[in-house]
Formats: structure tokens, sequence, C-alpha cells
């Protein structure tokens, strides 16, 4: 069985045991902040996923959130990105709106990508180079659209925060409106349905974008960091999703803005 096809029958057997753990008692920790939350199912599933993988392809090597793959500092073979639950604060307050997220990489490159929407059951997943679906149907490549008439997903936390708030406050004046689902996989899953046109965050970990990259990617989307430079799929950056138009006019909000640019430096570094 090929990794696609294998990756997809994993992260569905990911989503029924997440479905029949959380019937039971998990316990919740803080990690680096009060709210920033951990669960058991997390841990659980992120081993699960993590022992499947190796028992089927002893070789590969695996990055994941809640531990795995801490010392992985290169792209060689094939790597797995492992997100066991994106938007665990959904997880934990709503018991829904929350994905399984797994980016495959082959040699540094882009192989396949899955996002499972655990509660509503839908696969988002793509091979590069053969299109993207959900579950079985075919996604249409995006439509270009301008800010104006687009929504577009973004964290309000960002709109707030010193700094870069400014740049954020005018996109989210400038847009028809915005919507925040809590979960950067799933909003990356929606830019490549196209129901939200772009979506964007300061500050994303390869777990959270490696997946949706390649589906957006095999929709003719474009993801790059807001300042429009190129992902390096092992480190933390700023993400920017979306159809090609929406994509260039969202750059300009950004990179044209010394304070921005300065935290934005200040926080992910220079390229
Ligand atoms: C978080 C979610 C959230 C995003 C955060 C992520 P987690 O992932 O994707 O939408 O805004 O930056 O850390 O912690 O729930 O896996
Ligand atoms: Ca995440
Ligand atoms: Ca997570």
């Amino acid at each position: 069985m090929e990794i696609y096809e294998f990756g997809q029958r994993l992260i569905r057997e990911a989503g029924d045991f997440i479905r029949l753990r959380m019937k039971k008692d998990f316990r919740i920790d803080a990690k680096l902040n009060p709210n920033d939350l951990v669960t058991d199912v997390d841990r659980e599933t992120e081993t699960y996923i993590y022992d499947r993988i190796l028992e089927k392809y002893p070789d590969h090597r695996i990055i994941g959130e809640e531990g795995h793959g801490t010392d992985i500092e290169d792209t060689e073979g094939v790597l797995w990105i492992v997100d066991p639950i994106d938007g665990t604060l959904n997880f934990v307050h709503q018991l829904q709106n929350f994905a399984v997220s797994i980016g495959v990489y082959v040699d540094g490159r882009p192989h396949c990508g899955m996002i499972l929407d655990v509660m509503n059951d839908h696969l988002y997943h793509a091979k590069s180079g053969e299109g993207a679906f959900k579950d079985d149907i075919r996604l249409t490549p995006l439509e270009d659209t301008d800010l104006a008439h687009s929504l577009v997903s973004l964290n309000s936390n960002w709109v707030v925060r010193e700094g870069i708030g400014q740049a954020f406050t005018k996109v989210v004046r400038e847009a028809r409106s915005t919507r925040s689902y809590g979960s950067a996989a799933l909003d990356m899953a929606f830019t490549a349905t196209g129901i939200v046109s772009a979506t964007l965050f300061y500050r994303l970990h390869p777990w959270d974008y490696s997946a949706g990259m390649i589906i957006i990617s095999e929709v003719g989307g474009r993801t790059t960091n807001l300042l429009g430079e190129e992902i390096d799929v092992l480190k933390k950056d700023s993400i920017l999703a979306g159809n090609q138009a929406i994509h260039g006019e969202l750059v300009g909000y950004f990179d044209s803005d010394a304070s921005f640019i300065e935290s934005h430096r200040r926080t992910h570094g220079e390229k």
C-alpha cells in the first residue's frame, strides 16, 4: 500500500480512536501558559499514530507536536509531520471543531497531506500533482478574489497585539468579514475548499500547516509567510494562504508596514 493510501486509512483510524477515547475521562494540563492546553487524548493519539507508522515503515521519521521527533533537524527520507489534535481548546470546550493533521514530505518535497475534521468525519486530502479532495469529491481550482469581497479567517489575538496589530486591523477593516475557527488545519482546509478565501496566522508550527499547505497548493492556492517569503517546513513561521490574487493583495498589508516587519524579524528571524 502506498504512503498516501496508508496515511488516509491511518488518519481515519486516529479519528475513530479519538471519538471512542473522548467518551471516557481525560486529564487536561497547561503547557507554556494557562491557555495552552494539552490532554491525555492528544498524547495518546500521537503515540497511536507514531506506533502505527513505525510498525508499517520502520525507517520513516516522525515529528509530532506532543514530543516525538524533537531531535529531527533535516528533511531527508520520508518525514511525517503530525498534529494529533489541532484545536485542543475547541476539543476541551466544545468537543467539536478540531482536526487531526498529517503532512508527509519525501526528501524535503511535499508528498501528501491529510486533515480530518474529526466530529464531522470529513477528510481533506491531497497527493502532490494529483489534486485535492474532500472525502471522495475532487476540489475545484480556487478562483481569484479580492479582499473587499472575501471572507478571511484570522485569530483576533493578533489584532490586539502590539507591533503587529495595526497591519491585521487594516485587513479586518478591508475584508468583507472575518472568521475564526480555532483550528489552523481546519482554517487551511476551508481555504482549500474556498469557503474562506484566505487564512492568516502570526505564528504556526510545522504540524499546524504542513498538511494544509500541500492541499492548498493542489487547488492552485499559495502559501507563504505574511511577508510573502517561502516556508521552511521544519520551522515556525507566520502563514498566509489563499487564492493567488488575495494572497498577493494581503502580502501588501504586511510587507509595507515597518513596525510589522520589525516584530516579524524579531519573532521569526531573517530569511
Ligand atoms: C492551535 C490551533 C489554533 C492556532 C494556534 C495553534 P493546537 O493548535 O491551530 O487555531 O491559532 O496557533 O497552536 O495547539 O490546538 O494544536
Ligand atoms: Ca496545532
Ligand atoms: Ca495539537
